[in-house]
């Protein structure tokens, strides 16, 4: 399911680290649900401010499928419809967008060729979404989470105010982020690096191409997809 901002492309290099298998993984800025297929933890605990989303995912929990293809019509005549509480009007939002931007446009792929698997919810995150213990609907900081978790974090990121839900503080982020760590949870956190703290390490980094556009026709911009953890 394309999600803007998702993992979906990092997920195995991420989980690597992660570490498969571990026995509770906490996520408290769930997006597209990218990291707990890929982690495979013995529990998974998942929270994100996004109303509509969390309702998603609850709803597949009680039975719900989303649909495996989604014409352009349909996108706009759903979208017209305003029917923001329903799990159909979320998934439709990001998964058939472009790049996973809520209500970003129909995401078009060539003709003739079936729905992507971006703009599906492939089975082994179904499988994945109904193991998963909770999905919460909170900010991060009123979690409650176990002392000895792992807790993987992908905040918005900073200076992006794309998402719907508001402008993110990121001092507030990094004093919580320490704190869990005080009470003995393992915190990583995706792409935070420019307030990278004293007490934060890379753990992790790749750099890569990102695509041309018209308007930069003789550059190869990159970009350094990074994985932080707090140091106990
Ligand atoms: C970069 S996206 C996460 C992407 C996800 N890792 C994935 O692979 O799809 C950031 C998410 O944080 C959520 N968010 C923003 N502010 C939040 C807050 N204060 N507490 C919890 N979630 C928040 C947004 O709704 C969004 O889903």
């Amino acid at each position: 399911m394309w999600y803007m901002g998702g993992k979906a492309r990092l997920a195995k290099h991420i989980a690597e680290i992660i570490g498969p298998g571990i026995p509770l993984l906490v996520e408290p800025f769930v997006g597209g649900f990218n990291i707990v297929p890929a982690v495979r933890p013995q529990r998974a605990i998942c929270a994100d401010v996004h109303v509509g989303l969390i309702g998603m995912y609850r709803a597949i929990q009680a039975g719900w499928i989303p649909p495996q293809e989604y014409s352009e019509a349909k996108y706009h005549r759903l979208q017209a419809t305003k029917a923001w509480a329903t799990p159909l009007h979320t998934f439709v939002s990001f998964a058939c967008s472009f790049g996973g931007k809520e209500w970003g446009g129909f995401a078009r792929y060539k003709k003739g060729c079936s729905c992507p698997e971006q703009c599906r919810m492939p089975e082994h995150k179904m499988l994945w979404i109904n193991r998963t213990e909770e999905f919460l609907c909170r900010d991060y900081s009123n979690l409650a989470i176990p002392s000895g978790a792992t807790v993987y974090c992908d905040p918005p990121y900073q200076g992006v105010t794309a998402y719907k839900t508001g402008a993110f503080d990121p001092v507030r982020f990094v004093a919580w982020c320490n704190q869990q760590a005080d009470r003995g949870c393992r915190v990583l956190v995706s792409e935070f690096i420019n307030l990278c703290p004293d007490r934060w390490r890379i753990v992790w980094q790749k750099t890569r191409k990102i695509q041309l556009t018209e308007q930069q026709p003789n550059t190869v911009p990159t970009k350094t997809e990074l994985l932080l953890e707090v140091q106990r």
